[in-house]
């Protein structure tokens, strides 16, 4: 397993281009299955999570092309309705092919995808926005088996225990669209990776109105065509550069960076002291004085993003103060904490809050990744530690951050691979 090493204590400088969103690209990708023409996906990372997409794509019988940044979906039909425990198991996202199989073939079945680190990630929701609009579902032997001789518009509240649901909204919306008849889905999920999963979705010839809204119409239509579509720009990616920024002292462009998509992470950067100005294409972050301690809440969108919480927490350990951070989404997404501590942090955990009395310095310390953001957390952290950090298991980085240490070495961080 390859390992990252960090020396601490350079100063990021210069400018780094954000890469397309996995999270808008993966159910993106999956809708191009609603259809049997070919689709041209564009702007998507080279990442782990999208390779397994591609395979998944080859274990359905349906012809990929992956080159540079452009995913080609060739023409044709599924030979097979099935995405298997073996490729599911690596990546939770993969059951958002349950959707468009289903909608498109009147059949799929997928490997149940369990819980994971960051807590137990139930899909119920995605089941009840299927079975809304008449799927059988059944789960036999770990996989969903879902059937629909005819999938039917209706009116489906989509709202959980923790709020909406990114990939529920995105299944069902996929369902519907070739439904009969008009799907109201009343707490949909509001994330920019959602309102671009219906972008790519309209130019497939879909007829969605509200999306990026909680309340999103669906007019089913008799068949999809393949589209050419460009994915929007990652806003974690260019969330965990911010605070890369911020917490090195120095000053990034985040070449694609779109304020518009990170509202609350800026929001807070500068209440902690950073100057965050939008620029023709991108955004320009940096940090003169000290860094504040500020609370945070995570929610869904335009909330606070769990998916930086960690990286949050990361700049919070060596600022002024005591900050309080609350996860509201996944409860149990804390396991960075204990890392963050072996190199000096001062963090506690109340439940689902943290508290992190900020220390003067970090020091370096061999750590290892729990999942794809705590990975990014750690990373931010040796950037400012005293010494080495080598941060084993980054095959979660990987899943998620395209060209991570290339990103990082061309502004000024000292970060290689040790391959092992
Ligand atoms: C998406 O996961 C993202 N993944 C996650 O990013 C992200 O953390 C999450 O949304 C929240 O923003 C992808 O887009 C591929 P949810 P998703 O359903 O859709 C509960 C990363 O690091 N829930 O919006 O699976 C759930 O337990 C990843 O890139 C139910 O109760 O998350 C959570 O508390 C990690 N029942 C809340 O809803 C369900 O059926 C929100 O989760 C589904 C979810």
């Amino acid at each position: 397993m390859d390992k990252l090493v960090v020396e601490g204590g350079k100063t990021l400088s210069g400018s780094l281009r954000i890469s397309g969103s996995k999270n808008a690209c993966l159910p993106i990708l999956a809708a191009s299955l609603l259809s049997e023409g070919s689709s041209c996906i564009r702007n998507v990372p080279e990442l782990k999570d999208v390779s397994t997409m591609a395979s998944i794509f080859s274990s359905l019988g349906r012809k990929v092309d992956l080159s540079g940044d452009v995913f080609t979906v060739g023409e044709g039909e599924l030979t097979n309705m099935m995405a298997s425990y073996e490729l599911v198991s690596t990546m939770r996202a993969s059951v958002v092919v349950l959707g468009p199989i289903l909608a498109k073939y009147g059949e799929a079945k997928v490997s149940f995808p369990g819980g994971c680190v960051i807590g137990a990630r139930p899909i119920d929701l995605h089941l009840k926005g299927l079975r809304a609009l008449g799927a059988d579902i059944k789960i036999e032997g770990g996989y969903i088996v879902a059937k629909a001789k005819k999938l039917k518009g209706t009116k489906i509240y989509l709202g959980g225990h923790f709020g909406s649901s990114v990939l529920a909204t995105a299944n069902t919306l996929m369902t519907a669209v070739l439904a009969d008849g008009e799907t109201v889905i009343e707490d949909a999920a509001c994330e920019p990776e959602v309102e671009d999963l219906c972008g790519f979705l309209m130019a497939m010839g879909a007829d969605i109105k509200g999306a990026g809204t909680p309340t999103v119409r669906v007019r089913g239509v008799k068949e999809l065509r393949g589209a050419d579509y460009s994915v929007i720009p990652d806003r974690i990616e260019a969330g965990t550069y911010m605070i890369a920024a911020m917490i090195t002292g120095g000053k990034l462009f985040l070449e694609n960076a779109r304020v518009e998509h990170n509202l609350a992470l800026i929001d807070k950067l500068k209440e902690a002291g950073g100057t965050v100005d939008e620029k023709e294409n991108g955004v320009e972050v940096y940090r003169k004085g000290a860094i504040h301690a500020v609370d945070i809440t995570t929610l869904t969108y335009p909330g606070f993003s769990t998916d930086l919480q960690a990286q949050m927490m990361s700049l919070s350990t060596i600022c002024d103060g005591i900050s309080v951070i609350t996860e509201k989404i996944f409860p149990d997404r804390f396991i960075h904490i204990s890392e963050l501590n072996r190199m000096g942090a001062e963090i506690i955990l109340e439940g689902s809050t943290a508290i992190i009395k900020g220390v003067k310095k970090l020091s370096g310390a061999p750590v290892m990744a729990s999942d794809l953001r705590a990975s990014a957390a750690l990373v931010l952290a040796g950037l400012v530690a005293d010494g080495r950090t080598e941060i084993s298991r980054i095959y979660h980085l990987d899943r998620g951050y395209e060209h991570l240490e290339d990103k990082l070495s061309a502004v000024g961080a000292k970060v290689w691979r040790v391959k092992e």
